[in-house]
């Protein structure tokens, strides 16, 4: 799984939980980042955000990730109608979201489900994105090649760990390489994180 390679390993030790910060559609994803490291002792000027393609190597689309200190964490980000949300964790993260509305026809259906899935397409669908998202994969792989049902995925020997996210008129899934679930905090923009 070379797009996981390409990046920084995973950092199991670290008990640091996972931020999940929203925004509208519109909101700059720097400006959820500067929100997400507010109290991390990081500042946010020392940090920016790059991305690096794992098809192509290139530097501007691709996996997104945080320049900066050592101790930047690992970024997700997903946009969709009305919705912007950026994932902020010790441990490579990934993050989908889409309206719970959306009409999942049957032909993209069967490009999502593996054949041992009977669940609903959609939420397959989000979940199999932030996995793949989570080890830089990105739709590199065929969704219907793994199987989300479990809430957990092998990939390149290594666990990725999925969990829907409950927000209203959306579809979401937050997926992580690691061996346990750090603790998940989710705010809106702007609103004041809370004492670490
Ligand atoms: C990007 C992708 C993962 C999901 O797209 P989507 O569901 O339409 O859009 P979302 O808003 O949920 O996610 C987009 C974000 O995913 C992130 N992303 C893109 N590729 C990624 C990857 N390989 N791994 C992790 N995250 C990735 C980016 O942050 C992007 O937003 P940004 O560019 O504004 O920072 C999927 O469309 C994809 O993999 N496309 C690339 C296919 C490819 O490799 N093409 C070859 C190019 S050389």
């Amino acid at each position: 799984m070379s797009a996981l390679n390409d990046h920084r390993l995973p950092r199991p030790e670290s008990t640091e939980g996972i931020t999940l910060l929203h925004g509208t559609d519109g909101t700059p994803v720097r400006d959820l980042v500067r929100d997400g490291l507010a109290g991390s002792g990081l500042d946010p000027d020392d940090v920016r955000v790059a991305h690096l393609c794992p098809r192509c190597g290139g530097s501007a689309h691709g996996r997104p990730f945080l320049v900066g200190p050592d101790r930047a964490p690992y970024l997700g980000v997903s946009r969709t109608e009305g919705l912007v949300v950026v994932a902020l964790a010790q441990v490579p993260v990934g993050v989908d979201v889409e309206p719970a509305d959306r009409h999942v026809s049957s032909s993209v259906s069967a490009m999502i489900l593996h054949p041992d899935e009977r669940g609903d397409p959609l939420r397959s669908w989000v979940r199999k994105e932030a996995v793949l998202k989570a080890t830089g994969e990105g739709l590199t792989t065929q969704p219907s090649s793994l199987s989300v049902e479990g809430g957990a995925v092998r990939r390149g020997g290594l666990t990725v760990l999925v969990r829907d996210v409950d927000v209203d008129g959306y579809v979401m899934a937050l997926a992580v390489v690691a061996d346990a679930w750090p603790q998940v905090r989710m705010r809106a923009a702007g609103e004041e994180a809370p004492a670490r």
